[in-house]
């Protein structure tokens, strides 16, 4: 008996474009002898439609001229799927698996999967807590500090503790430059590296503007170095990659407009990649990882290996790190989405 996946796209979230073109990747590449796929796209408004059509319009951002009807998903686990709203009423749509390729806030932080929890339908990654305190650069960086995890020296406040004396304390603590960035955002919004002072002040309004928290983070001069781990507690970690930016910083262009260059394997010996796996598989086991994550690092010139940060929900199109890192680790895109469906379904079964 096939199973019916639902696949999430879109959200009330800056990342929402990126997650119309990681959706349409996975729609693409999900095994059609085992799976029954339904597609629900959530506006960037965060209005929910039920689409039906193709994934090309998904990938375009056209999908809402299509097929769409309202549709939500039930927290009532009895109904064991989506509501549709139709003319005549509402109807029912079960769902088997769900996989939230959803990125960033209302899809990545925990909210979504706090809805997912309630559904008892088996969902595809991390549970509520580990999604929220990773997406929350300040919290992730104090479990990363309590499990004794290299990382950069940090300070965070928020609105209503900052001062103009913070950001001298952040300058004596960590030294120019510094790494300015939102507690919760993603995709380097509202990040900036400032240089002086009055760059510093700037940067700490542009962050304010994204979110009530802001994180200063001593700058790390190395490789910028990633890893896809999957499991659900017996965890993998694969191939490592490397990103050489274009851009001064890999932000938002360098990652999505302009061509940062890859390189899978990174460029490092392999005893100094081999303790980066180890170190993933640690973070990912602290922050209460499920299904999949990928955990970034920087390694300096003399292969020390610093903690960056952790996406619960990677970017997944086809040109995104975690597949191809799980490809050159022997697992091809359309079996690792059966292995995620697999995960989600086992982790259910498990509790
Ligand atoms: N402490 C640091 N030292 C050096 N470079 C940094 C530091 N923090 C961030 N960067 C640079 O800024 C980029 C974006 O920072 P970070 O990864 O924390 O933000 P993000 O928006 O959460 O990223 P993502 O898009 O991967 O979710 C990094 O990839 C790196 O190039
Ligand atoms: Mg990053």
């Amino acid at each position: 008996m096939k199973q019916t996946v639902l696949v999430m796209f879109g959200g009330k979230s800056t990342e929402h474009d990126v997650s119309l073109v990681s959706a349409s990747s996975v729609i693409r590449n999900i095994p059609t002898d085992k799976y029954n796929i339904l597609t629900l796209g959530i506006t960037k408004d965060g209005s929910w439609y039920l689409y039906r059509g193709d994934a090309k319009n998904i990938e375009n951002g056209t999908w809402q001229q299509g097929d769409i009807k309202k549709a939500v998903l039930s927290p009532d686990p009895a109904d064991g799927g989506l509501l549709v709203f139709t003319e005549n009423g509402t109807t029912t749509r079960k769902v088997d698996v769900i996989f939230p390729v959803l990125h960033g806030k209302n899809g990545e932080d925990g909210t979504m999967q706090g809805l997912l929890e309630l559904s008892e339908i088996p969902y595809v990654g991390c549970g509520h807590l580990s999604s929220a305190v990773t997406m929350d650069k300040a919290f992730t960086n104090l479990i990363a500090d309590f499990h004794n995890i290299k990382q950069a020296k940090w300070l965070a406040t928020d609105r209503t503790g900052y001062d103009p004396s913070v950001a001298d304390q952040a300058a004596e603590k960590l030294g120019y430059p510094i790494f300015v960035k939102p507690a919760n955002a993603g995709s380097s919004v509202g990040i900036s590296k400032a240089h002086d002072h009055a760059e510093l002040l700037a940067a700490i309004d542009k962050a304010f503007a994204v979110d009530d928290k802001i994180v200063f983070e001593e700058t790390v001069v190395g490789k910028e170095i990633e890893c896809a781990v999957l499991g659900n507690g017996d965890n993998f970690a694969s191939i490592l990659g490397e990103i050489a930016p274009a851009a001064e910083f890999y932000d938002y262009d360098a990652k999505y407009v302009s061509d940062s260059r890859l390189f899978i394997p990174a460029r490092l010996e392999p005893t100094v990649a081999q303790a980066v796996q180890e170190t993933a598989k640690k973070v990912y086991a602290c922050m209460d990882c499920r299904g999949f994550s990928r955990v970034d690092f920087f390694i300096t010139a003399d292969n020390e290996i610093y903690f960056n940060e952790i996406n619960t929900i990677p970017g997944f199109t086809g040109i995104s790190m975690y597949p191809k890192l799980m490809e050159a680790s022997g697992t091809p895109y359309p079996a690792l989405i059966d292995r995620l469906l697999q995960l989600a379904v086992e982790r259910k079964k498990r509790r």
